[in-house]
This record gives C-alpha cells, sequence and structure tokens, in this order.
C-alpha cells in the first residue's frame, strides 16, 4: 500500500507543517529584537543629536530669539560667557568700549575657543587657531571667522538676536 501524502505532496493537519499564518507571527526573540534596537536607535539619536549640534551649531536658518545675555556693568576684560540657542558664546567689550558677541565655537573642528584678554584675542586650544576682536581668524588652520551675532544694547541690557551677516 502506498502513503498518498508522500506521492502527492498533500499535508494533513497536525504533519509538522508550518502553516502560512506562522510565517508571520513575530517571535518573543523577533519582537524583543526589535524593541532593543529601536530603543537603541533613539537612545542614540538622542544622545548624539545635542552632540553634533554641540560641534557644528548652525544658526543659520534657525528661528532666533531676543535674549537678554548680560548687562554692560557685568561684562569684564575677560567677556561674559552665555548660551544662544545652546551654543556656547561670549560678549566681550572692544578697545574702542563697543561690545560684541560671538559663538565660541571653532569654525576648524568645534573646539571651544578662549577669549585671552591680554593678546584681544580667541584662542582655541585644539588646534592653535586665532580670532581677533571682530571674530576674524588670523592664524592656524580655521578656515572662516566666528560666528558673530546681532547686538544691541539698550539701556545697560544687553541682547543678541540672531546672526550677524
Ligand atoms: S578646532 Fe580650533 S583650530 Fe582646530
Amino acid at each position: 500500500m502506498t502513503d498518498n501524502n508522500q506521492t502527492t505532496g498533500m499535508s494533513q493537519p497536525g504533519m509538522n507543517q508550518p502553516d502560512k499564518a506562522s510565517a508571520y507571527e513575530i517571535t518573543r526573540r523577533r519582537f524583543l529584537t526589535l524593541v532593543f534596537g529601536l530603543a537603541s536607535a533613539l537612545g542614540l539619536g538622542a544622545f548624539a543629536a545635542p552632540l553634533v549640534r554641540y560641534a557644528y551649531p548652525v544658526l543659520k536658518g534657525e528661528v532666533y530669539e531676543k535674549v537678554k545675555v548680560t548687562t554692560t556693568a557685568d561684562v569684564t576684560a575677560d567677556g561674559i560667557r552665555f548660551d544662544y540657542q545652546d551654543v556656547p558664546s561670549m560678549v566681550i567689550q572692544k578697545k574702542d568700549k563697543s561690545y560684541a558677541a560671538f559663538s565660541l565655537v571653532c569654525t576648524h573642528l568645534g573646539c571651544i575657543v578662549k577669549w585671552v584678554a591680554k593678546d584681544n584675542e580667541f584662542e582655541c586650544p585644539c588646534h592653535g587657531g586665532k580670532f581677533d576682536e571682530n571674530g576674524k581668524n588670523i592664524a592656524g588652520p580655521p578656515p572662516k571667522p566666528l560666528t558673530q551675532y546681532n547686538l544691541t544694547v539698550q539701556g545697560t541690557d544687553i541682547y543678541v538676536e540672531g546672526i550677524k551677516s
């Protein structure tokens, strides 16, 4: 006698043949892999986004707020630090007694520059880049000036609002 199932290729229920529906079921392993993968991607994105923004703050094109950052009485020879839209920044008083505000993010590779009052320049600790009191790149590898903000003085309050063009 011949087994009809072997010769015809037909299956009967309960004969260890995967049914089509189970091929599309999400196994526990696949589900956990998806959940952890998604969580890792979100976590990495949440971690990386501020770093990228910190390193390469492209402020142009964003919506700017007018923000009071300090007062004239608070600006010493060492300048005064503030963050503008999460970007480390500084107000300095120039030799002509006017005020200027800059992003402290070096235009070379994004290190944070320091204002060196005695030399009247910004210096980058990473590769020796230097910028004058107008933010102009004057030494080292930085390819362009520091980002300068629009600054206004109202009474004794100093405000910044967007990028100076
Ligand atoms: S990052 Fe400033 S000189 Fe290289």
